[in-house]
């Protein structure tokens, strides 16, 4: 598999939203954000929205959202490119979003992930994230119906 080079992370701006979204298109098949709320997540939202580039092509992002007054940062989406995966990418995002979470003052960071989503809980248990829930028809299925997912939990300062 060819190797994509070091990327640079830093923060989204609208001008990344045509980016972003092909990304979203990509990545999530059931449950992508749109171009709008993308918009929202990058321009308003009181959050942290970091993408990873690599020769100015976006090859993954991470969102963080935070509540005034309250220590428990939630990882609202992490996705990579399907050219980039398996290569650390998700890991060193979701690093950056931690410093970034307790450079804000949190403590916890608390994610969800589908309950058939194994990349996703393996790159959460890898990054040191405890299962605390399960949740029950949280996310559209395939088929009309719903699926389970998991809350995941991971305090920030061990
Ligand atoms: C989940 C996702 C972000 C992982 O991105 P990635 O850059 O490939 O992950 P990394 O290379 O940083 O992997 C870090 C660790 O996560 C775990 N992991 C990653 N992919 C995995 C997989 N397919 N199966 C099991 N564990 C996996 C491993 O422990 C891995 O460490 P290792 O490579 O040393 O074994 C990526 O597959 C993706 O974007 N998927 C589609 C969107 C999505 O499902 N996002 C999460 C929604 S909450």
């Amino acid at each position: 598999m060819p190797v994509t080079p070091s990327p640079i992370i830093r923060a989204a701006d609208l001008d990344d939203l045509a980016g972003v979204h092909a990304l979203e298109q990509a990545c999530f098949v059931l449950d992508g954000q749109s171009r709008r709320s993308l918009r929202h997540l990058i321009a308003r939202a009181h959050g942290d929205f970091l993408v990873a580039v690599v020769d100015d092509v976006i090859v993954a992002d991470v969102i963080v959202l935070y509540r005034r007054g309250n220590r428990v940062a939630r990882l609202y989406s992490i996705a990579v490119g399907a050219a980039a995966r398996g290569q650390g990418m998700a890991r060193r995002l979701l690093e950056h979003a931690h410093t970034q979470a307790v450079a804000r003052g949190c403590g916890v960071m608390r994610a969800e992930a589908r309950l058939s989503n194994g990349a996703s809980r393996g790159l959460f248990a890898d990054a040191g994230y405890r299962e605390i829930a399960r949740l029950v028809d949280y996310y559209p299925g395939s088929d009309g119906g719903h699926e389970d997912g998991v809350r995941l939990e991971k305090h920030l300062n061990n």
